[in-house]
């Protein structure tokens, strides 16, 4: 059974349903959540799908190595990112090389970088105007939104869209697809 840690910083419903893909089969299980925000709603999520949740501020993240060595004592295989925030430190790009998966609301290259975050991404989108929009899945390496792209799947915009509908278009492209590509890089 492979071992997968997820990273959340927000409502984690990505990381619900990777968890509830995975407790179907047995690839693969949801070891533990890490979350960086004391607040975040996928903390009342963890508690509910009784998966460990390891809660870490700035100086811990940053500082030592008390993530690594706690992603290490939990023999993780892979590192999911599912709405996360921080930028990984370099210790654990080092350790999990290519063994770290991102999903990005949006087509990468484009509304990528820093500050691109859940809705700032879809506001983003269509104030330019853009007439489609979708979901990147890709490795992370030390330049955020760079690494390796495993998938894009697209949807439109249209011209009634809000943040809020193109919002729920792209949580239903990650849903289908995350899951799937999870489960390719694991087998
Ligand atoms: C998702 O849409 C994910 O693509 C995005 O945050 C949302 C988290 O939703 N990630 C990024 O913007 C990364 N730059 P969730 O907490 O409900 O899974």
């Amino acid at each position: 059974m492979k071992r997968i840690a997820i990273f959340a910083s927000g409502s984690g419903s990505n990381t619900e349903h990777i968890a509830e893909y995975f407790s179907k089969g047995n690839l693969a299980k949801v070891e533990a959540i890490y979350c960086n925000n004391p607040k975040a709603y996928v903390i009342q999520r963890a508690s509910r799908l009784n998966i460990p949740l390891v809660l870490f501020d700035r100086e811990k993240f940053y500082a030592g190595d008390m993530v690594l060595r706690d992603l290490q004592l939990r023999k993780t295989d892979l590192i999911v990112l599912a709405g996360f925030l921080w930028l990984i430190p370099g210790n654990i790009l080092r350790a999990y090389s290519d063994r770290i998966v991102n999903i990005h609301p949006a087509l990468l290259p484009a509304y990528g970088g820093k500050g691109m975050y859940g809705m700032a991404v879809h506001e983003a989108v269509i104030q330019s105007g853009e007439t489609e929009s979708g979901i990147t899945i890709h490795l992370i390496d030390e330049v955020y939104d760079k690494g390796k792209i495993l998938l894009q799947e697209k949807c439109p915009v249209l011209p009634g869209d809000t943040p809020e509908s193109l919002a729920e278009k792209v949580h239903r492209l990650e849903y289908e697809h995350f899951p799937k590509v999870i489960e390719k890089i694991l087998e």
